[in-house]
């Protein structure tokens, strides 16, 4: 991204017991039992968490988070305990339009530590990271219309909904209407 070095930003956050981090090689082994044991939940709503998820996934992925960090194209970072530094999930700062400084923003969870605030956290502390950090101005959220939990998560981190937008996602081969939340600067630094 123009004006910023990658190679200065912090590559960790950390806030109410939460921590979201840049993705490390070791990372492998506990993605992929975090994926495995969400394809019921996150699986519903995200296409590669599957069954078929395994090390090769997680050492790509990886490679390509980190390469992405390094050019400023795409911020993904690890969410973990920040006690006992256990996997939990991802959050991210994708599409990231250098001229506009906007991103869109996403997230998950994995299963076993569903429902305690901790995707709320992880998207708070992403938006800071986005705002006070990365400077960009704009942060879009894209989720599926009936995707009740990341809409809540969406609203939490003080996002305001601009709209469905038909067949806007896909999902499973399946075209699916989606919400689009944003959060502009100012609200963002409100919320954090
Ligand atoms: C969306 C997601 C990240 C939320 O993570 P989380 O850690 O459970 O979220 P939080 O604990 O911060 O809770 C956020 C809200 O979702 C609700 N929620 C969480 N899990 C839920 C479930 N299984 N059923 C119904 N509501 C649920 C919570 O009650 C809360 O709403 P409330 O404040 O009205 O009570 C997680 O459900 C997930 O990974 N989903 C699949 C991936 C996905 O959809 N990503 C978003 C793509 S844009």
């Amino acid at each position: 991204m123009r004006g910023i070095d990658p190679g200065m930003l912090p590559i960790e956050r950390e806030s109410n017991g939460i921590s979201i981090r840049k993705y490390q090689p070791g990372d492998s082994a506990a993605i992929v039992e975090a994926v495995q044991e969400s394809v019921a939940t996150v699986g519903t709503w995200l296409d590669w968490c599957s069954n078929g998820y395994g090390r090769s996934d997680a050492d790509a992925w990886i490679a390509h988070a980190t390469a992405q960090w390094d050019e400023a194209g795409m911020f993904a970072f690890a969410v973990v305990d920040a006690t006992s530094s256990d996997y939990l999930g991802g959050v991210g700062l994708n599409q990231i339009d250098q001229d506009n400084r906007s991103a869109n923003l996403g997230y998950w969870v994995r299963q076993s530590y569903e429902s305690r605030g901790v995707g709320t956290q992880a998207a708070r502390l992403a938006v800071g990271y986005a705002f006070e950090l990365l400077k960009l101005s704009r942060i879009e959220i894209v989720c599926a219309a009936m995707n009740r939990p990341s809409r809540r998560v969406a609203e939490k981190t003080g996002a305001r909904f601009e709209g469905l937008q038909s067949g806007r996602l896909s999902v499973h081969g399946q075209a699916l209407d989606a919400a689009v939340y944003t959060i502009t600067a100012p609200a963002a630094r409100r919320q954090v």
